[in-house]
This record gives structure tokens, C-alpha cells and sequence, in this order.
């Protein structure tokens, strides 16, 4: 059998969704899946994976433009291969504590391309992202690292096992 390729794309402002994103593929990559993992506006053509994981950050109520604008180029051959979506955003643990269901235009992209599943994780705003409306998020006490890594790992192993029974 050869060995599956992965696309994991992400759209990202600060970072957060990109660190995400690199989790996700350093654990496809444990499970034996060949994964690669790019800033979603430099993905021009999926055709060469056999499955994608595409993830945007959310900023007032919206998927990363970037995540979202790859999904619209890529729509044709989105739909011809599994797809898995992911959201960064809640600063607190409310995305550990019950599933976050995507924003409407995500979920709208989701049944356009068929993807078979999308997950929110906590996102991350700490001393180090850059902006005025962090830094006023931090000293109203709002910010921190939400991300858990042992909920993305795990998730990465559940996209590997679907892979893997395909
Ligand atoms: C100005 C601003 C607006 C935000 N708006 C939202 C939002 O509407 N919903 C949400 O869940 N998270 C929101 N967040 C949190 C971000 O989504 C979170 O920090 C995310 O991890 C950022 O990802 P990035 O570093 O990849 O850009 C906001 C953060 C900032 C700084």
C-alpha cells in the first residue's frame, strides 16, 4: 500500500492556527501518513493529496479569508477527496468543555465541498501577538493559550484511523 499525502493548510493572522496546524501534521506524520503542512494562500492546487485538512482562524464571527478563499479556488477537487475543517478561535475552555459547531459560512463551505467533519479548538492570544485590540483583549484579563494539544493530537489520530480504514 503507498502511503497516504495530507495537505494541512491553515489560514492564520498571528500564529495560533498555524502551531495548531503543525500539531496536526507532526501526528499524521506519527501515524505514517505523509503529511505537509502550508499557509493556505499558497495552496493553489490540492490534486497531488489524498485528503486535506484545511483550518482559518476566527476574527469578529469569521473564518480566516485566506482558509476561506483556498476552499473556494479548490472547491472542484475538494469535493473529490475527504475533507476535514477546523476553527481557532475561543479564548477560554469552552471549545474543551462541549463541541463549538462552525460559524454559518463555514458550514455552508463544508456541505458545498463535503467535508466530513469540523472541530473548533481554543485559540491563543498572549503577550507576544501583535495589535492594539489584543493587547486591550490581554488587559481586560482575556487572553492566554486555549489550544490543547491533546485534543488536536487526538483529533489527528481520528482523521489518520478514518484514513487509514478508507
Ligand atoms: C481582535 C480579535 C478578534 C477575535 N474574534 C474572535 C471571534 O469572533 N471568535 C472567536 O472564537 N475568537 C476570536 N478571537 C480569537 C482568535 O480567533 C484566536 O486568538 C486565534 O487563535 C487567532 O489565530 P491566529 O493567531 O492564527 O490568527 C479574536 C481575537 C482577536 C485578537
Amino acid at each position: 500500500m503507498t502511503t497516504k499525502k495530507v495537505l494541512v493548510a491553515y489560514g492564520t493572522k498571528h500564529g495560533a492556527t498555524a502551531g495548531i496546524a503543525e500539531q496536526i501534521g507532526k501526528a499524521l506524520r506519527e501515524d505514517g501518513l505523509d503529511a505537509v503542512v502550508l499557509p493556505a494562500g499558497r495552496v493553489d492546487d490540492v490534486c497531488g493529496y489524498d485528503a486535506v485538512v484545511l483550518g482559518g482562524a476566527l476574527y469578529a464571527g469569521h473564518w480566516s479569508g485566506k482558509a476561506a478563499r483556498c476552499a473556494e479556488r479548490n472547491a472542484e477537487s475538494l469535493r473529490h477527496r475527504p475533507v476535514w475543517l477546523f476553527s481557532s478561535g475561543p479564548l477560554d475552555r469552552s471549545a474543551e468543555e462541549r463541541d463549538i459547531p462552525p460559524v454559518p459560512a463555514v458550514a455552508r463551505r463544508m456541505r458545498l465541498i463535503g467535508a466530513r467533519e469540523h472541530k473548533t479548538f481554543g485559540g491563543s492570544v498572549t503577550a507576544r501577538t501583535p495589535g492594539l485590540l489584543a493587547r486591550s483583549m490581554l488587559r481586560q484579563g482575556k487572553g492566554g493559550d486555549f489550544r490543547a494539544p491533546e485534543r488536536i493530537q487526538s483529533w489527528a489520530h481520528h482523521i489518520s484511523a478514518e484514513l487509514s480504514a478508507a
